[in-house]
C-alpha cells in the first residue's frame, strides 16, 4: 500500500458544485465549494433544472482551483470519487459524468460515494483521533437519520424521519416567519435574539420507534401559532417563534441521540449534516454529552454543510476496502445506506 493515497473528490447532489484533494482520508489538502445558493434564493428553494444547468458551467473551474491549491495535477491522483446519490439525479449525473470522464481518461479507479456517509466521515477530518464504532445524527435538508457506525462504511440506521428533514422544517418555518431561504442559518441567528420558551410547541415521539423522528406537526403548529395571531390581528415575535421552534427540535434530536447512544453502549456520538452546524443544537449536545460522559464529535459548520472534503474522506476508507466502481456508475436520486 502506497504511504498516501490522494484522492479528488467530486460533489454536486443539490446546489453546491464542490472538489477537494484529500489524502488519507483526513488530511484536506483543498476543499473548494461554488455555492449556488444567491441563485435560488429567488425561488425560494433549490429549483433541480437552475442546479444542474449550474454545475455543467462551474464544475471543470471548481476541479482546477481544487488541484491548483493543493498545489497537483490530475496525474499525482491515486483515485476520483464522486457522491452518486441520494440527491437530485441531474445535479449528480453532473458529477458521476465528469469523475468517469477523469476516472477513464487518466486510468484511475473510481469510487461511488454515498451523500450521507460523506456527511458522517466530514467527522474524521479533524477528530483524528475518531474511529468507529459510534453513534452519528446525521440532519441536513434532506435527511434526518441516527445512524450506528459499527465500522467504516458499515452502518445500522437506528432511527429516521416520518416526514419533513430537520433542515426541511427550518426552511419552511424561516419562510413562514418571513426570512427566506436557506432558512435554517436565519433562524439560527435570529433565534439569539429570542425566548426560546417563550411558546410552546409540540415534541413528537413515535410509539415502538423511538428513535424516529417526526417534524410535520412541530412545522403545523408554528403555522397555526401564526394563524391564529393573524385571526386576532395581533403581531406575533418573530425571534420568539423562531427560538421556541429551535429549542422543540434541539430537545428532540438532542433527546433521541441520548437514547441511542445509552441504550447501544456506546461512549462516542458525532452530529453531521447542515443542521449540525446550528449553533443551539451543537452546544445542547455538548451539555447533554458532558452530563453524560459521552465523548463528543463534530465538523466546523463548513465541514457540516455540503462540500467534496467528506466525500473524499469517505471515499478513503472505500479505497482501502478494495471498492471500485465501473464506468457504468449511474446516479441513484434515492440510494439507501448501507447500498451499493
Ligand atoms: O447538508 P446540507 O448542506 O444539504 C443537504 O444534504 O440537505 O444541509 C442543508 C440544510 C438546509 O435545510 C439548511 O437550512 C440547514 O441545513 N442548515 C441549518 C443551519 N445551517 C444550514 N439549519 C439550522 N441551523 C443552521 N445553522
Ligand atoms: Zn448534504
Amino acid at each position: 500500500m502506497k504511504e498516501e493515497v490522494k484522492i479528488l473528490a467530486i460533489e454536486s447532489s443539490c446546489d453546491e458544485t464542490a472538489a477537494a484533494v484529500v489524502v488519507n482520508g483526513r488530511d484536506v489538502r483543498s476543499n473548494i465549494i461554488s455555492s449556488q445558493i444567491d441563485l435560488h434564493t429567488i425561488y425560494g428553494g433549490v429549483v433541480p433544472e437552475i442546479a444542474s444547468r449550474k454545475h455543467v458551467e462551474n464544475i471543470n473551474y471548481v476541479i482546477q482551483e481544487a488541484l491548483d491549491t493543493a498545489h497537483m495535477t490530475l496525474d499525482d491522483l491515486d483515485a476520483v470519487a464522486v457522491t452518486y446519490g441520494p440527491g437530485l439525479v441531474g445535479a449528480l449525473l453532473v458529477g458521476v459524468a465528469e469523475a468517469k470522464a477523469i476516472s477513464y481518461g487518466k486510468n484511475l479507479p473510481l469510487i461511488g460515494v454515498h451523500h450521507i456517509e460523506g456527511h458522517i466521515s466530514a467527522n474524521y477530518i479533524e477528530n483524528k483521533d475518531l474511529e468507529p464504532p459510534y453513534i452519528c445524527l446525521v440532519v441536513s435538508g434532506g435527511h434526518s437519520h441516527l445512524v450506528k457506525v459499527s465500522d467504516y462504511g458499515e452502518y445500522e440506521v437506528l432511527g429516521r424521519t416520518r416526514d419533513d428533514a430537520a433542515g426541511e422544517a427550518f426552511d419552511k418555518v424561516a419562510r413562514a416567519i418571513g426570512l427566506g431561504y436557506p432558512g435554517g442559518p436565519k433562524i439560527d441567528k435570529v433565534s439569539k435574539m429570542g425566548n426560546p420558551h417563550a411558546i410552546s410547541f409540540p415534541r413528537a415521539n413515535i410509539a415502538d420507534h423511538p428513535y424516529d423522528f417526526s417534524f410535520s406537526g412541530l412545522k403545523s403548529a408554528v403555522l397555526n401559532y401564526l394563524n391564529q395571531c393573524e385571526m386576532k390581528g395581533e403581531s406575533y415575535n418573530q425571534a420568539d417563534v423562531a427560538a421556541s421552534f429551535q429549542q422543540a427540535v434541539v430537545d428532540v434530536l438532542t433527546e433521541h441521540a441520548r437514547m441511542a447512544v445509552e441504550e447501544t453502549g456506546m461512549k462516542k456520538l458525532a452530529i453531521a449534516g447542515g443542521v449540525a452546524s446550528n449553533s443551539a443544537l451543537r452546544q445542547a449536545m455538548k451539555d447533554m454529552c458532558e452530563k453524560n460522559h459521552i465523548d463528543f464529535y463534530y465538523p466546523s459548520p463548513i465541514l457540516c454543510t455540503d462540500n467534496a472534503a467528506m466525500i473524499g474522506a469517505a471515499a478513503y476508507y472505500e479505497f482501502l476496502k478494495g471498492v471500485r466502481h465501473g464506468l457504468d456508475l449511474n446516479a441513484i436520486p434515492n440510494l439507501k445506506l448501507g447500498e451499493r
